[in-house]
């Protein structure tokens, strides 16, 4: 693991966020009708009131690609003043040719490179972080990050164990060379392949490529094993604010805000109270997007942002657990 604590004169901030998500609202009530589940049952385990999904001609893609548009009409960037777009998302238009690749046409950014990366719920903390890199090595100025998902792409619309959680969309923002003591400060990451089998698409890829039998079997979709990932986001989530924090000799009341992946409500407020946090100083927009994976925290952030609740100065950490099993965490200062 990367110790990238020690005092670096130059770092990424991110200084500016957009989103972008369709405008088909998907309520819990009109799920309990094709669905053996009620508002109440999604309310209670999981805080999702609703979500939404991407309409005919919409994809992970286009949607980035208007989260884009929309970061650059907000920092009045032109179509040439764009270095690197990274693309974090687990449902990529196709296979290849990379969705920033996709992004670059339709947006007609000028003189970018990019490419795609995998990383499920930590998707957009990875990318954020290689971004960064490029920026802190002063190789490159502006880069902009992606995390895109259409997640109604791969969820299998008659389990109602995954149907319920997931939604449509995604965010960008900017990263730019940042004022010192300002910017990204730290970051953590881990990845434990023995989650594997936990949350998954089983077919589609080398292992399994597309048959008959894996259309029948819908094994197309995703699946997930809820409980393990539950418990394995609820210790990870906590023990990675601590570990990152705490060898940056913060304390977690130090913190304005967590800004955490948002998959269920239940976890946010777990990891709070290990944190020893107020619920509400938990980032959350769950109840109105459901877990649009490596949205979420684009999705939260522009939140926060509009809300006017991130001031100049304050610390702030992101924190993501996704399949693989990933685990990310991010420690910056706003501004
Ligand atoms: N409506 C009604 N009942 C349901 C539903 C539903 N939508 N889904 C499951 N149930 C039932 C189950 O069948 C089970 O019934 P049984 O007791 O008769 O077998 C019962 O509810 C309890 O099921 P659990 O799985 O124990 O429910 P739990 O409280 O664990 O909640 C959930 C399930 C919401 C999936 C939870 O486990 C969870 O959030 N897990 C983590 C998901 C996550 O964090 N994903 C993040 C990564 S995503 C990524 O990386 C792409």
């Amino acid at each position: 693991m990367p110790d990238t604590s020690q005092d670096n004169p130059r770092r990424a901030a991110i200084t500016g966020v957009a989103t972008y998500v369709p405008d088909r609202i998907v309520t819990n009530a009109e799920l309990a009708r094709t669905l053996d589940t009620s508002d109440d049952w999604i309310v209670t385990r999981t805080g999702i009131r609703e979500r939404r999904r991407g309409g005919p001609g919409e994809t992970t893609s286009t949607m980035g690609a208007e989260a884009v548009r929309r970061l650059m009409a907000a920092k009045g960037l032109a179509p040439d003043q764009v270095d690197v777009l990274i693309v974090a998302t687990v449902t990529p238009d196709m296979f290849f040719p990379a969705t920033a690749c996709l992004i670059q046409d339709q947006v007609g950014l000028q003189s970018t490179w990019g490419f795609d990366l995998s990383a499920a719920c930590s998707g957009f903390l990875y990318a954020l972080t290689t971004g960064a890199q490029f920026v802190a090595s002063g190789v490159h100025r502006r880069v902009i990050v992606v995390g895109a998902d259409l997640m109604s792409a791969i969820i299998d619309p008659l389990d109602r164990t995954t149907a319920v959680l997931f939604g449509d969309g995604a965010g960008a923002v900017l990263l730019e060379p940042a004022e010192p003591g300002f910017g990204i400060l730290d970051f953590l990451h881990r990845v434990d392949g023995s989650g594997r089998n936990d949350l998954f698409m089983p077919a589609g890829g080398s292992l399994k490529p597309p048959s008959v039998e894996t259309v029948v079997a819908r094994e197309h979709f995703l699946k997930q094993n809820g409980r393990t990932v539950f418990k394995f986001a609820v210790s990870q989530m906590a023990e990675s604010v601590e570990r990152l924090i705490d060898r940056n000799g913060l304390k977690a009341s130090d913190l304005a805000v967590v800004i955490p992946h948002q998959a269920n409500q239940r976890i946010l407020d777990a990891t709070a109270d290990r944190l020893g946090l107020a619920h509400d100083r938990m980032a959350s927009v769950i109840g109105r997007y459901g877990n649009t994976t490596a949205a979420t925290l684009p999705l939260a952030l522009d939140d926060l942002v509009r809300a006017g609740k991130l001031e100049r100065g304050d610390l702030a950490v992101f924190v993501a657990v996704g399949a693989g099993f990933t685990v990310g965490a991010t420690l910056m200062r706003w501004g």
